[in-house]
């Protein structure tokens, strides 16, 4: 398990999301047609693949992005990817979230929603490499809400220990 904490591989730690927060976290993400959906730091792609199982049994035609630098859960999500009914929705990218890279790689789409599972500190400056890129977007903060700041409006929260949250 070290592997997945060491500071080197993963900056913030490994935690996947828990598996009975899933239904609830994929209702908070809205899925729809024409979106792309963005884990950073997907972990091993608890999120994403339970969302594109969820988009694929509703005939979505959602996108999925998920974006690691950690090269072992990586080969997680190659591995989880190309198990996984839905994959030609599924794009993984080696990359950080600090840069703005990734979002070039992002599938073309009206809806774009941002999925993070880290703490306030590094959700706001996230929030702020994607603002630089792009003007319109949602972000569905799990656990932690982001700091209050002018810019971004809560627009659905649930209250369930751990809480999630959106903003746009
Ligand atoms: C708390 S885990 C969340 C995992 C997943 N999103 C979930 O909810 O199950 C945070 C993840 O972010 C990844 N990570 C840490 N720093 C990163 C960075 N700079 N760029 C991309 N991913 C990073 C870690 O390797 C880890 O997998």
């Amino acid at each position: 398990m070290s592997f997945f904490i060491f500071p080197k591989l993963s900056p913030v730690p490994y935690f996947p999301a828990n598996k009975k927060d899933l239904p609830m976290i994929v209702k908070t993400l809205n899925l729809r047609n024409d979106q792309v959906v963005v884990d950073l730091g997907a972990g091993d792609g608890a999120v994403v693949f339970y969302a594109a199982t969820e988009a694929q049994h509703k005939r979505l035609n959602t996108s999925f992005l998920a974006l690691e630098i950690n090269p072992i859960l990586l080969l997680l999500l190659y591995y989880r990817r190309f198990m996984h009914a839905n994959r030609d929705r599924i794009k993984i990218v080696y990359g950080d979230f600090f840069r703005r890279d990734y979002l070039t790689s992002l599938p073309k789409a009206k809806h774009r929603t941002f999925f993070m599972y880290l703490s306030p500190w590094y959700l706001e400056k996230i929030v702020a490499v994607i603002r630089k890129e792009f003007k319109r977007f949602e972000m569905v903060s799990y656990f932690y809400p982001l700091p209050a700041r002018k810019g971004y409006k809560l627009t659905k929260s649930t209250r369930n220990i751990p809480d999630i949250y959106r903003y746009s």
